[in-house]
């Protein structure tokens, strides 16, 4: 653990870092013979991109744990029981490109959920690490050298995210070109497992292509920002007005809402709503994620976001209700009326998206909201709103509450469980819609290091995360007796992507091969997959296409149409008329 006096702080971090640490000292280098000057990270980079390596030299340096102390960091089976990323599907995960800038520049992109904390305590200590376990009584952080230390909370005056990785700037220093070339091969290597993973057929080893992929054309012809604002990326979702067939609302992660109106020949866009002071979007995967319009919008004009807000120094989801004006033209200016509040344990995982059922209830779904692993279980304590699906009546009020249980809640009138629960056992349910024809609700939960998967949920029911990993058991510590759990209906591996986004089933044009499909994405491969079930289990999955940028959400209009949500700014719209979901591309 990098414990560090307060005095030390006015060291930079790495330097504070070596000197508390047993770790090599990285920023030594080594150069190369005959010349005296030692190269630079741009030529590791080249050198590494156009050279081929050596997989058992660079397995071996790997290994090395006096030279570089990878191992102290990672692990390579898949139990991420070190303080950085298990990295057994790192070849899967990265291309090479991404794989050498995640070892020369480690703080350039930070993983999800592996950034380092800084906890000081009240008596002036400084610790550092990535989190491990939080609860009421005490945090603990794993440091440099895998050692867990807990911190007790009433000890603890502040923490807070730190911008540098963990994993140390420099690595390539003490190792030649070749030398970071061979540890680049072998970590190219690193694919899951064939075999161990085909264990059902709900997770085919292979997932053919359209022979003519889909077509994405920009929808609105520029990317959408945040004025003013340094970080510009982050649209999170777009919705079509109800009864206005050519009017959007496009969402931005830091809390703006642009309203768009669209013809033929041209397209007008006017800040909708300005949420940027009360929103929180500054560390995780927080902030306005979700949108939702009442049943009755046109009579009430009514409509529900979720996001995150900092309050009392904790990272807190929210589920509000607006409003729109008279004139359906902007918001009505009125504060939102909160309807339920929901704390984050470690500023991670809070859930994407609200939905309306059929019923007229409110869904909303909610993350484990970490740290990796979830140590503490929540997603299978009935007590917690975490790592469940919940459906609420917006419409009427019981008790205390702003909102009221619907009388066939599966958990209502327990005595160990929340009411609100629909159903639970996820880990990151990002996105989720409904079958405009069935009803069948269709979510996808992001998985950790291993697996994506899709569910069609029910009333009630277990999807077993943290037993379960999609159908692989991930751990029996929050095991159950008598728990039933339900495997997911799809499940893919890192080679298809990282990040799962659950997209819509195709309700448009009723002679289209894809209507009845269930469109899906996935975030970091930018890929679109489309499939089809039969009584629950799967009958046909196909990659049907991709986007240029970060798939973060899909959309789809009243008429049926389906758009694709860039996180980097641009929205598209899906042209499927080229195309056919039972042709597929020839090996
Ligand atoms: C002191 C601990 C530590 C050491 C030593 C370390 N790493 Fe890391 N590594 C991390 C942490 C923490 C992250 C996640 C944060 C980030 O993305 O920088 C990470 C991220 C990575 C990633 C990206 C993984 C992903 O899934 O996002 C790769 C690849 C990687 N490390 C490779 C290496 C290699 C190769 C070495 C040895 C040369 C090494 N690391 C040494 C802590 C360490």
């Amino acid at each position: 653990m990098n414990i560090r006096a307060k005095h030390c702080l006015a060291f930079s971090l790495t330097l504070a870092f070596l000197w508390t640490t047993s770790l090599p000292a990285y920023a030594q280098t080594r150069s190369t013979p005959g010349t005296t000057k030692a190269p630079s990270v741009d030529e590791y980079r080249r050198y590494a991109l156009t050279h081929e390596g050596d997989v058992s030299r660079g397995a071996t340096l790997f290994a090395d744990e006096q030279k570089l102390a990878c191992v102290k960091c990672h692990s390579i089976n898949g139990q991420a029981s070190k303080a950085g990323p298990d990295l057994l599907a790192a070849g899967d995960k990265f291309g090479r490109r991404d794989l050498i800038e995640a070892v020369l520049l480690p703080s350039a992109t930070i993983s999800p959920g592996y950034g380092t904390l800084i906890v000081e305590t009240k008596a002036g200590m400084e610790y550092q690490g990535v989190l491990k376990q939080t609860t009421d009584l005490s945090v603990q952080l794993m440091g440099a050298d895998a050692k867990l230390v807990s911190v007790a909370t009433a000890d603890i005056k502040q923490q807070r995210g730190s911008s540098v990785s963990l994993m140390p700037e420099g690595v390539h220093a003490g190792l030649s070109l070749q030398e970071f070339t061979d540890l680049t091969e072998y970590l190219a290597t690193l694919r899951q497992p064939e075999t161990a993973l085909i264990s059902n057929r709900g997770m085919p080893p292979v997932i053919p292509q359209l022979a003519k992929p889909v077509t994405a054309r920009p929808f609105f012809t520029q990317e959408l920002r945040v004025p003013n604002s340094k970080v510009q990326t982050g649209l999170t979702g777009l919705h079509q007005v109800p009864g206005f067939s050519n009017v959007f609302l496009v969402l931005h992660q830091k809390g703006m809402i642009w309203m768009m109106t669209k013809t033929t020949k041209a397209e007008e866009s006017i800040v909708f709503s300005d949420l940027t002071e009360e929103v929180f979007s500054d560390r995780g995967p927080n902030g306005l994620l979700g949108m939702a319009f009442h049943p009755k919008f046109l009579e009430n004009r009514k409509y529900y976001l979720k996001y995150q807000v900092f309050e009392e120094g904790k990272v807190t989801t929210l589920v509000v209700e607006k409003q729109f004006g008279a004139d359906f033209k902007r918001d009505s200016g009125q504060p939102p009326r909160r309807l339920i509040k929901i704390l984050s344990v470690a500023e991670d995982h809070g859930g994407g998206c609200l939905q309306f059922g059929p019923d007229g209830f409110l869904y909303f779904g909610m993350g484990d909201t970490g740290p990796h692993n979830d140590p503490n279980g929540h997603s299978q304590n009935l007590q917690l709103l975490l790592g469940k699906m919940m459906r609420i009546d917006v419409d009427r009020r019981e008790g205390d509450n702003a909102y009221a249980i619907p009388k066939d809640n599966p958990f209502r009138g327990w005595l160990n469980a929340r009411p609100e629960i629909w159903a639970y056992g996820f880990r990151e349910p990002w996105r989720f819609s409904f079958d405009r024809l069935t009803g069948d609700l269709w979510l996808a939960d992001i998985g950790q290091d291993r697996v994506e998967e899709v569910n069609v949920v029910h009333r009630g029911e277990n999807y077993g995360w943290n037993v379960y990993e999609a159908f692989e058991p991930f751990s029996n510590q929050y095991r159950k007796e008598g728990r039933n759990f339900i495997p997911p209906l799809f499940a893919y591996k890192r080679k298809y992507g990282n990040s799962i986004t659950g997209g819509y089933v195709c309700r448009g044009e009723k002679t289209s091969t894809f209507y009845g499909v269930y469109l899906f994405g996935d975030y970091t491969s930018k890929r679109i997959f489309g499939l089809t079930q039969e009584k629950g289990t799967l009958k046909t999955v196909r990659e049907i296409g991709s986007i240029p940028q970060g798939l973060v959400s899909f959309g789809m209009d009243e008429a049926g149409n389906v758009y694709a949500v860039g996180f980097e700014g641009m929205i598209y719209q899906l042209d499927f008329t080229e195309s056919r979901f039972d042709e597929i591309k020839p090996d």
